[in-house]
């Protein structure tokens, strides 16, 4: 896949995809969010892929927020219209996709930047990594569903703190918030969200999906995530994987999945 802003590469199952603006901090223009559409759909469909890592060039930022210069002189419907394409072509396919998704936060992750680590299934962050939502100290608020995801991960009280102070955090209080899962020294982050890669990968590739579907269903207005469950727990029963899981556990071998 050749792209102008994002990197992509594949290894033994792991994708890669790197955002690739560093004299912009990687910010979030239109073209990055097509092209990141376009990413994560190939890579998703690729049945080589089961986990893929999402960051950001260089060592100072994951990405810096959604491109303040594109949107400066945006109206009222083009602000809308904004917000509205970005969730549905990118932070809502990310936290859709049937393949896992984590989040290396390599450094600065503000506004659409943590937006995006947020959709993405779990979070990793680097020591010096920098997490907050600032839109209001531009005049603006969240758009990529920020005002959403932050209190689903770190509760009210701390998502409405950040979100009125436009405050930034590190990455051992993001931890301690819960919003990124481990913290490590840069040098070792992609290597680590690795490792946890590697780990996804001994598992089924089909139930993992279904498990992400019933996750997010939890957070679906409207939407009983119990009986979601119950659904995905029994078309689990129907799938090729959960014959090749259960046979290789009662013949004491490792499992070999297909993902059907
Ligand atoms: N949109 C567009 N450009 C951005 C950007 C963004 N969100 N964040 C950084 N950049 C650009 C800067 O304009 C600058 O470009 P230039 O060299 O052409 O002037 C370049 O990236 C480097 O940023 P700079 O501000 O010089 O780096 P810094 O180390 O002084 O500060 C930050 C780093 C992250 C604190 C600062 O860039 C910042 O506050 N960015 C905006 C964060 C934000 O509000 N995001 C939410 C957007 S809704």
């Amino acid at each position: 896949m050749a792209f102008e802003n994002i990197l992509t590469e594949k290894d033994g199952g792991i994708a890669v995809i790197t955002i690739n603006r560093p004299t912009k901090l990687n910010a979030l223009n239109r073209a990055t969010i097509v092209e990141l559409n376009e990413a994560f759909k190939a890579f998703d469909i690729d049945r080589e892929v089961r986990t893929i890592i999402v960051t950001g060039m260089g060592e100072k930022a994951f990405v810096a927020g959604a491109d303040i210069a594109e949107f400066a002189d945006f109206n009222v419907e083009e602000g809308q219209k904004l917000a509205a394409l970005g969730q549905e072509l990118l932070f809502d396919l990310v936290q859709n996709l049937s393949t896992p998704v984590i989040a290396a936060v390599n450094g600065f992750a503000l506004g659409g930047g943590l937006e995006l680590a947020m959709a993405a299934h779990f979070r990793i962050a680097s020591d010096n990594a920098k997490m907050g939502l600032p839109e209001v100290s531009l005049g603006v608020i969240p758009g990529y569903g920020g005002t959403q995801r932050l209190p689903q991960l770190v509760g009210k009280g701390r998502a409405m703190e950040m979100i009125m102070t436009a405050g930034m955090i590190g990455a051992e209080e993001a931890k301690a918030y819960g919003l990124v899962n481990h913290v490590v020294p840069q040098s070792e982050l992609i290597d680590f969200c690795k490792g946890i890669a590697s780990k996804i990968m001994k598992n089924s590739p089909v139930a993992i999906s279904k498990a992400i579907k019933a996750i997010n269903a939890n957070y679906e207005d409207g939407v009983n995530g119990y009986n979601v469950e119950v659904t995905e727990f029994g078309n689990a029963f129907g799938t090729e994987d959960f014959k090749e899981g259960t046979t290789a556990f009662l013949q004491k071998r490792k499992a070999e999945f297909k993902g059907k």
